[in-house]
């Protein structure tokens, strides 16, 4: 078996592996940690011709033995700024003395089996300890009497390394953390392109790649949230590399709040990645005693290009991210009444639509905004979680029985961190919200956010929703987080606080999520903020599930999850099939294509039943029928994405089998082309010499046939096409 960690302690090297990746640290003078490689598996390595040195004018000289030694050209694990390295630091500590400059040098290590969890946040896990071994290298300031420890965990199996930073105060005087990154890494050059996903409410995650440019570039949130702006995520690729070929490294930090992810290249092109909490508007007042603990990120590197590095990252965010009942099972096909209804329903009118959703074959009924309180708009009521009588005579429990009379179970919306100035809580609480005294409050979509970095705040979510989870039959509940952050100040921080507002409301958050996600393990929970706006890890550790986009026309989805799936398998993804004129676009498509799109993820259904037609419910059972049989590839399949939507009017993605018997294929075309060319998707991920159907067709192919010659799409005349091919392997 391989041993993943190795310490050649003649050169003061850690070698970190498994059988395609290895990652080298050395640690240089006894005291400095330089980053030496992180790439494909090196067998053996001569660590010390690794690392050049040179003088440079105007490059400080680190150690006056050692003229050509600086910590300006060192690549490093978690650079300090002040010292001599002008880039970007990993973290920065104010002192009492009111300076900046610290000296962290190397001090001891230790290798373990496993990985250990991150006190209070989301993190990746494994189930038995040999699945992972870890390294903690601690650093310390002697004149602080701080220690950093840094966290490394290599995967065996999957090509992922998990890095964290914590900070442990064994001194006597209080410091500022002003800035820490979960990981930095220094390449040697940088001949890279950057990816990284960028939108906005209703065009979430769309792929942006650029090479890289001499100087900073980066992407963040400072929005409370990790934003439908950007996702806290980026890749490098090698100038060549496509979605199969070429060397990716991808990173995502596994957190919900402001983040930051930077990259700097310098004149000598070397190239620093760093990712973590976003150190605009961030402190963090470290007491003796006291540990700062950053969130994780999690760092991938692909010899398969983008692609590759979308499986490693489906594969660890699907089995070792996740957590619950609902990771390893196919999710429940459900209605959500939403856009059917909005704000204006009634019981009777919610029944009728559960009597069509259940004859369609649909399997749960969920309940969105507008049941409690007096909510027959967006204006008022989020704090008081009571049902609304006049909407819901018989309450939720009356409604909940209905639906599961009907053969389905029954979800319900929430929106737990916010409150209306239009509400019971509100004028009981005004300071519950986040605030500065004296000063106005933003409203976004009429609301103020709840501040949930107080305890008692917190306390009142999990007895609150406790209750309400308690009062039917709940078998899913959809968390939604309708805007971000403003005034991020709390009424019950210190001034000096202030700035760990918005981290403390993470660790609040988090704190709510476990405490209910334990409480309610059968509950199947779906986050939510106005569709994508915290599509991330640290959401998916809690809740299995996200609604990817309020965006549901079919040509805008295809790219929305065409975007998602570089991080984010299918099974997290929520899909819906919506009445056209779509809401947002106001475009019309097919239901068929509106069904294939949606099915390309976790089903659902989110119109208006009422006014479908004969024909629309047989499409739609039919759809239904289809999807039943292809959703266990869909959930855990291995994603292969063949034809870009960003790059012009077709495009497919495929699911196959690990063990190659069964794929699904999704192709589509938003326009026609007059008099277009023949076109061929050559399939991936299935057994060349294996004989395969299609669509129960009589005809065979063969896998190598159809990854190398491809399978040829008719030629149709018209706009807004899909089609769905089922593959199976044929047993001779
Ligand atoms: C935003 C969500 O994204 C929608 O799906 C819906 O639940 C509304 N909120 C309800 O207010």
């Amino acid at each position: 078996m391989v041993i993943p960690i190795e310490w050649k302690e003649q050169d003061g090297v850690f070698h970190l592996y498994n059988q395609r990746v290895s990652y080298l640290i050395q640690i240089v003078h006894g005291k400095y940690l330089a980053h030496l490689y992180w790439g494909k598996r090196v067998h053996t390595i001569q660590p010390n011709s690794i690392l050049s040195f040179k003088g440079r004018a105007f490059s400080p000289m680190t150690e006056s033995k050692d003229p050509s030694f600086s910590l300006d050209t060192l690549p490093q694990e978690y650079p300090a700024f002040g010292n001599g390295d002008f880039r970007s630091p990993a973290y920065q500590i104010k002192t009492n003395d009111g300076t900046t400059i610290t000296g962290f040098n190397y001090d001891s290590h230790e290798i373990f089996q496993g990985k250990p969890q991150l006190k209070g946040l989301p993190a990746a896990y494994v189930e038995e300890d040999h699945e992972a071994e870890t390294l903690v290298i601690t650093m310390v300031d002697s004149k602080l009497g701080i220690g950093l420890h840094l966290y490394y965990t290599i995967y065996r199996e999957l090509d992922v390394i998990a890095r964290s930073a914590s900070f442990e105060h064994l001194g006597s005087n209080e410091v500022e953390i002003h800035k820490c990154m979960s990981m930095s890494v220094d390449f040697h050059h940088s001949d890279w392109d950057w990816l990284h996903l960028h939108g906005t409410w209703a065009r979430e995650r769309y792929i942006e790649r650029k090479p890289l440019i001499h100087g900073k570039q980066s992407i963040s949130s400072a929005r409370g949230a990790s934003s439908h702006q950007h996702n806290p995520f980026f890749a490098l690729l090698s100038e060549n590399a496509t979605e199969e070929y070429g060397e990716t490294y991808g990173v995502s930090l596994v957190y919900s709040g402001n983040f930051q992810a930077s990259i700097e290249v310098d004149s000598f092109e070397t190239t620093r990645l760093s990712i973590g909490i976003n150190p605009f508007h961030f402190s963090w007042l470290l007491k003796p005693g006291e540990t700062f603990q950053t969130p994780e990120a999690l760092m991938v590197y692909s010899a398969d290009g983008l692609g590759g590095m979308s499986r490693t990252f489906h594969r660890l965010l699907r089995t070792r991210l996740c957590r619950g009942m609902y990771r390893d099972k196919t999710r429940p096909i459900l209605f959500n009444n939403w856009e059917a209804t909005r704000f204006d329903f009634t019981e009777n009118k919610l029944k009728d639509l559960a009597v069509i959703a259940a004859n369609l074959g649909i399997e749960l009924f969920v309940l969105d905004d507008g049941w409690f309180g007096h909510r027959n708009n967006a204006k008022s009521s989020l704090g008081d979680w009571v049902a609304d009588r006049k909407k819901l005579p018989q309450g939720l429990n009356g409604l909940a029985e209905y639906i599961q009379s009907k053969g389905m179970k029954f979800g319900l919306w929430v929106e737990p961190e916010m409150v209306s100035p239009d509400s019971d809580l509100y004028r009981k609480h005004p300071d519950w919200c986040l605030h500065v005294p004296g000063r106005g409050r933003t409203l976004s979509r009429n609301q103020l956010v709840l501040d949930l970095s107080r305890e008692d705040v917190c306390n009142w979510l999990i007895d609150t929703f406790t209750k309400v989870f308690n009062s039917a039959s709940i078998s899913y509940v959809k968390w939604d987080m309708n805007r971000n952050m403003t005034e991020a100040a709390s009424a019950k921080l210190p001034p000096e606080r202030q700035k760990e507002t918005a981290h403390r409301y993470m660790l609040g958050i988090y704190r709510v999520l476990e405490t209910l996600m334990k409480r309610f393990p059968k509950i199947l929970f779906e986050s939510c903020s106005g569709g994508g706006g915290r599509f991330d890890p640290g959401m998916l550790y809690y809740m299995p599930q996200t609604w990817t986009s309020d965006d549901t026309d079919a040509v805008e989805r295809v790219k929305i999850q065409y975007g998602t799936s570089m991080v984010y398998p299918a099974i997290t993804m929520g899909a819906h099939v919506s009445d056209v004129p779509n809401h947002q676009v106001g475009r019309i498509t097919p239901l068929q294509m509106r069904c294939h799109v949606a099915m390309a993820a976790n089903l659902g259904f989110e119109m208006n039943l009422a006014r479908l037609n004969k024909k629309e419910k047989m499409i739609i059972k039919r759809e239904i029928g289809f999807y039943r049989q292809i959703m266990d590839l869909v959930c855990f399949g291995d994603l292969y994405r063949l034809l870009d939507p960003f790059k012009g009017t077709d495009s497919a993605i495929m699911y196959a089998a690990s063990d190659q018997t069964r794929a699904v294929v999704f192709y589509y075309k938003t326009l026609a082309m007059p008099n277009p060319p023949f076109l061929r998707l050559k399939l991936r991920g299935l057994n060349s010499l294996a004989k395969y159907q299609i669509n129960n067709d009589e005809r065979l192919y063969l896998g190598d046939e159809l990854m190398k010659i491809g399978l040829t799409i008719p030629l149709v005349k018209s706009d807004f096409f899909s089609k769905v091919y089922l593959i199976q392997q044929m047993v001779d």
